[in-house]
């Protein structure tokens, strides 16, 4: 008779003998005071990422609660356990360095422990990316719920978010518009609760495509943290998981090719964060599937951006929330995605878009005839300086600037940026091209969101906003600016950042999409010939020893080469 292996009988610890284990296994957990009714259930595992390091998931304990609640409501087991946690402002030397160590110990305790679904409590930019890789390499059924954004708080009568808010205070820092005692005071009121930014940032814009890829339940990405609405969410997802791990609804039949279009089309249209790009490709790699950034170019071309939100547009994500969350995005995308694409409900994409609440008069989100912004928010650019892509969110960047020639002013590395980006002697123009190198996967390392380049404070004080930047860094969703990131292959590995020396002209020219470096190729020839190659310092043991053998380049998501699927079989969109 085929033996059962589920609930406690899964993943049993090898000594040899099945019954040995699981006579051992129910011993230890009788310690905890489950009855042999409760270990009889399903097991629903909950990851707790709660941490006093990460604010952003403040209210973990209460969303793991309400998940409990609805484990048992359905019949299950619901038991937590934790992972790694991750905060943007407290991850040295960046939380990217960190996200594959958590998609690792996701993926890892999913596999040794008993349990029959999980559910995936995440928000912070790098921790559902982190466990959406895990879930996609496990298979194991996967339901995520996001700890929802924080409210906007208010400054001296003006109303603020974390973080476009938080840049713009310190932009007014560095040219002398803002004083000391207003920079320290604003602290208090740019994060006014727990939960991710309340601006379309990478948390954000990760839980819109979480939503549009079918892994969370409907509604779920933009319901504030401290809302009861958020808990009754959390409750649906517990009783969910418990249907989904008799379903055997596993990742596979949700994550495919066309339901990661369904994401991207998303990033697209609610001018999502740049890194949304990045933790795709991370997430499509481990499923065989190849980003084709030509065709995401196209498919940017073709869709507007239609919410109102900063950084691109005026409002919060608690105004999204209350303006029907993604609903009316979803009717208005509705001709341009996969309807057929299966959800966490066990219904399709479609099915759950005509299962919609009826649309009502708002202002966050714009019909596709009168968007925001035309022509799509992120364009991937190509052109000598651009290597094999590089990107730029256009629709947070200067409309005068998306067409500019000036001259490059280099910067090494961070080190050299901090040392002399404010030296008042420092030979840099307003019409100057900034270039960062070696601040990529490899050459930082870990992709730090650096790529927004201040505005050197000599020019700041003269009134200048902005500056064509380049590096092969990441940026923040929630910066603007006309900024070009991700420069791929990064300078550390002889990329054609590399190549840039301070003089040089450089041209982007963003409708037609290129990235120039304005010297012949011979001369292009000859300093690559010079250059040598660039190692990141630090001890050579450890995680940092397994992150620098084996990081993956931005197009591939900076996954290790190791946790990708064997073969690519597929592409997106
Ligand atoms: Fe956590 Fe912005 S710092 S979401």
């Amino acid at each position: 008779m085929k033996k059962d292996h589920t609930g406690m009988r899964r993943n049993l610890t090898n000594y040899g003998d099945e019954d040995f284990s699981l006579y051992l296994r129910k011993a230890f957990i009788k310690a905890m005071g489950y009855s042999e009714d409760a270990l009889n259930r399903p097991v629903i595992g909950i990851t707790n990422t709660f941490s006093g390091y990460n604010p952003c998931h403040a209210n973990v304990p209460e969303i793991v609660s309400a998940i409990s609640r609805g484990v048992l409501l359905a019949g299950g087991l619901p038991i937590e356990f934790p992972t790694i946690s991750l905060h943007e402002s407290f991850a040295y030397p960046t939380s990217m360095f960190l996200r594959n160590l958590m998609a690792m110990d996701t993926e890892e305790m999913l596999r040794a422990q008993p349990m029959d679904a999980v559910v995936l409590v995440g928000g912070c930019d790098k921790t559902v990316p982190a466990q959406l890789m895990a879930a996609a390499s496990v298979n194991l059924p996967a339901i995520c719920v996001v700890t929802g954004p924080m409210l906007s708080g208010s400054h001296r009568g003006v109303r603020v978010g974390a973080c476009t808010d938080c840049r713009r205070f310190w932009a007014g820092y560095r040219a002398g518009e803002v004083d000391a005692e207003e920079i320290e005071e604003v602290t208090s009121n740019l994060v006014p609760s727990g939960g991710t930014c309340g601006v379309m940032g990478t948390a954000s814009t990760i839980a819109c495509m979480t939503e549009a890829m079918g892994m969370m339940l409907p509604g779920g990405a933009t319901i504030p943290a401290v809302l009861a609405d958020r808990l009754r969410h959390a409750e649906a997802a517990g009783s969910r998981a418990v249907a989904m791990a008799g379903e055997q609804l596993t990742p596979d039949r949700i994550l495919t090719a066309q339901s990661l279009a369904n994401a991207l089309r998303m990033l697209l249209a609610i001018g999502g964060s740049t890194n949304g790009i990045v933790h795709l490709a991370a997430l499509a790699g481990r499923l065989g599937i190849e980003i084709d950034y030509q065709a995401f170019d196209k498919m940017g071309r073709e869709t507007p951006v239609l919410i109102d939100l900063k950084p691109s547009g005026a409002f919060y994500m608690d105004d999204l929330y209350r303006a029907g969350g993604l609903a009316p995005i979803f009717r208005e995308l509705r001709d341009m995605l996969h309807l057929d694409c299966l959800t966490v409900t066990g219904r399709t994409l479609g099915e759950e878009i005509d299962r919609l609440p009826p649309p009502f008069s708002q202002e966050v989100v714009r019909p596709i005839a009168n968007p925001i912004h035309e022509g799509g928010s992120i364009a991937v650019l190509g052109g000598n300086l651009a290597g094999e892509g590089a990107i730029i969110k256009q629709s947070a960047s200067s409309a005068h600037l998306l067409v500019h020639t000036g001259k490059a002013v280099v910067f090494d590395s961070l080190e050299d940026l901090c040392a002399r980006i404010d030296d008042p002697d420092l030979p840099v123009g307003p019409d100057d091209v900034l270039v960062m190198r070696n601040a990529g996967p490899r050459g930082a390392p870990g992709m730090p969101e650096a790529g927004y380049i201040p505005i050197p404070r000599k020019l700041a004080r003269q009134g200048v906003k902005d500056m064509v930047r380049i590096s092969d860094a990441r940026m923040s969703g929630t910066a603007f600016g006309t900024i070009v990131l991700h420069a791929c292959p990064e300078a550390a590995v002889g990329g054609p950042l590399a190549l840039v020396r301070n003089g040089d002209l450089i041209t982007l020219d963003v409708p037609n999409r290129l990235l120039t470096l304005e010297v012949d190729e011979q001369e292009l020839a000859r300093r690559r010939a010079q250059r040598s190659p660039v190692e990141p310092e630090g001890d050579r043991r450890g995680y940092l020893r397994l992150y620098l053998d084996h990081v993956t380049q931005a197009g591939t998501g900076c996954d290790f080469d190791f946790l990708a699927a064997p073969r690519i079989t597929g592409k997106t969109p």
